[in-house]
């Protein structure tokens, strides 16, 4: 029987873990694309009847990811699919200082994993599975942080905006195409990773709004990465996704 196909960045811990974890309970395909590869999910593949390959790679180097995924997709074909979707979740903050204060190359990195490896394996995929006639979805991981500005976070906030942008873009051009992609921008709210250590480890003289993360741990208002991926999922499959090009979790 045809499966479901979803290529998802950002896999390996995090957000990205637990959407991966749910997905594979449904007896799908998987691609999953980051660093570093993890067992419980080849597990949880095994367990409930999964495809899933993880490709270890470097985002901020995304351009031989994406003539793979064209290619894989090539030999694959529209036939052995249900439908296809492509989750762009992996993400990089950049050390949290002033502009003034940054270092070059942490900065590259990061702007190429936020921000050009989402949007050159979107159109990777897009020109991929371009006249397929099976429903086909991209979903944009974003953050409150691409509409609200923050000092010692321009290039965070800037990736984020620009995804939302872009994905805006897309959902532009795919509209007028027959059995165009659905795309969303979504930020996913605050949640319990990797990612709030680091927000909270930043030192106080960089970073003015260190003490909001601080507050939101200690609040206990955190969202486990497993909760926000079931209302990610959610989301995802509803009728409705895509009708606007970017949204925010909290509001859905
Ligand atoms: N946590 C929050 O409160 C929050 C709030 C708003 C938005 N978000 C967004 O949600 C998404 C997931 O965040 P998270 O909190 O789950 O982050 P996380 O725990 O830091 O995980 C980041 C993921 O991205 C992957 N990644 C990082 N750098 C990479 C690189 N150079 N190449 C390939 N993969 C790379 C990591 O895998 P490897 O290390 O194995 O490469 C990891 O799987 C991100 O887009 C983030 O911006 C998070």
């Amino acid at each position: 029987m045809e499966k479901k196909l979803y290529i998802l960045t950002g896999a390996s811990r995090g957000l990205g873990f637990s959407i991966a974890k749910q997905l594979l309970s449904e007896s799908i395909a998987l691609i999953c694309i980051s660093r570093s590869s993890n067992d419980e999910l080849a597990q949880a593949a095994l367990d409930y009847n999964s495809v899933l390959e993880q490709w270890c790679c470097d985002l901020s180097e995304s351009e031989s990811v994406c003539l793979k995924l064209s290619e894989w997709i090539g030999v694959n074909g529209e036939h052995s699919f249900q439908s296809a979707t492509l989750i762009n979740n992996a993400g990089m903050m950049p050390r949290i200082v002033p502009l003034s204060k940054a270092e070059h190359h942490d900065l590259t990195k990061a702007l190429r994993v936020s921000l050009e490896a989402p949007m050159l394996l979107c159109a990777a995929f897009l020109s991929a599975t371009e006249g397929w006639h099976k429903p086909r979805k991209i979903l944009n991981v974003s953050s409150g942080l691409g509409h609200r500005a923050m000092a010692s976070q321009a290039g965070y906030c800037a990736s984020k905006a620009g995804m939302d942008q872009f994905t805006r873009c897309l959902a532009i051009e795919e509209s007028s195409k027959d059995n165009g992609a659905r795309v969303c921008s979504l930020s996913p709210g605050i949640i319990d990773t990797d990612m709030q250590v680091q927000l909270r480890s930043a030192s106080h003289a960089d970073f003015p709004d260190h003490g909001y993360f601080v507050d939101h741990q200690q609040k206990g208002s955190l969202v486990s990465a497993k909760e926000t991926a079931q209302k990610v999922l959610h989301f995802l499959s509803h009728r409705n996704f895509g009708d606007s090009p970017v949204a925010d979790i909290r509001d859905v």
